[in-house]
């Protein structure tokens, strides 16, 4: 197993945010988790990733109890993380943003940038442009490009499609799929259930700080409570919900809300 949460915790002061909350992801996976605006998503992955500490439970990476490691640490083990609100460095080039993710583990990285480059040719196009002037979906871009920088074992995306017109909502869901078949594990959190459902393998359903379902991801597609809760409801309209229509030409990508940080 890569990671193994057990049983966490965590609190924001007197409140708890999670639970007691069990999530095992095996190498290879695209593992999705959904749930409603509150439920804990964010603060999962904070938690995973040493942004927030447990008060209760753990986290295994690789069979080993990572809970009272340090985030940095945990980044060099292996764990990869697009920050919350993007944490780009506005006044640096996209290729200096880019370095800031291979820092820690040093070392040449020379092939990790032709990776992102290839992955996302936009960054490549804009490699000297100041990373504060990029769109907000291509500072979206940069965030994930910066994360496979470390060469993670397993990023951690938090609502990679958040504020993307749809073309590049399309988009974004495919690169992820490439980014797993290039041998990165996935945890993803998406608003955007339909589509995370159809690229993962498993999925946990999270609700105000528990997990009220793990299954197969295609299980949770075809589950009339799912459905109803996360997916529209009506078949017919989820089912075309992840096509966009025929004469959508979307060309800008800067139309991402400034106020979506927060998630
Ligand atoms: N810094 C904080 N201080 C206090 N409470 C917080 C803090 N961050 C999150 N919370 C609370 O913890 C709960 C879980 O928040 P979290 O951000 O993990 O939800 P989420 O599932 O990511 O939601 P969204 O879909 O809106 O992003 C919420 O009730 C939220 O209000
Ligand atoms: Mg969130």
């Amino acid at each position: 197993m890569l990671l193994e949460i057990k049983d966490a915790h965590v609190h924001y002061g007197k409140i708890a945010a999670l639970k007691g909350i069990t999530i095992e992801v095996r190498e290879g996976e695209i593992v999705t988790l959904i749930g409603a605006n509150g439920a804990g998503k964010s603060t999962t992955l904070k938690m995973i990733s040493g942004l927030r500490p447990l008060s209760g439970g753990s986290v295994l990476f690789e069979g080993k109890d990572i809970s009272k490691m340090p985030g940095h640490k945990r980044v060099l083990a292996g764990i990869g993380q697009a920050p919350e609100g993007r944490g780009i460095f506005p006044g640096m080039s996209v290729e200096d943003n880019l370095h800031m993710g291979a820092y820690a583990r040093r070392g040449d990285a020379s092939k990790e940038l032709k990776e992102v480059y290839e992955l996302f040719p936009r960054l490549a196009e804009r490699k000297s442009q100041a990373g504060g002037t990029m769109s907000g979906g291509e500072q979206q871009m940069l965030a994930i490009g910066r994360a496979l920088m470390a060469k993670p074992k397993v990023v951690l995306l938090d609502e990679p499609s958040m504020g993307l017109a749809p073309m590049l909502v399309q988009q974004i869901f495919s690169i992820i799929k490439e980014i797993n078949r290039r041998g990165t594990t996935v945890l993803l959190v998406e608003q955007n259930a339909q589509q995370a459902l159809q690229i993962a393998q498993r999925a946990y359903v999270l609700e105000t700080g528990h997990i009220v379902k793990s299954a197969p991801a295609a299980d949770l597609l075809d589950d009339p409570a799912v459905r109803a809760a996360y997916l529209g409801g009506d078949l017919g309209e989820a089912a075309s919900a992840g096509t966009p229509p025929k004469d959508a030409t979307v060309t800008r990508t800067d139309d991402s809300p400034e106020g979506d940080e927060g998630n």
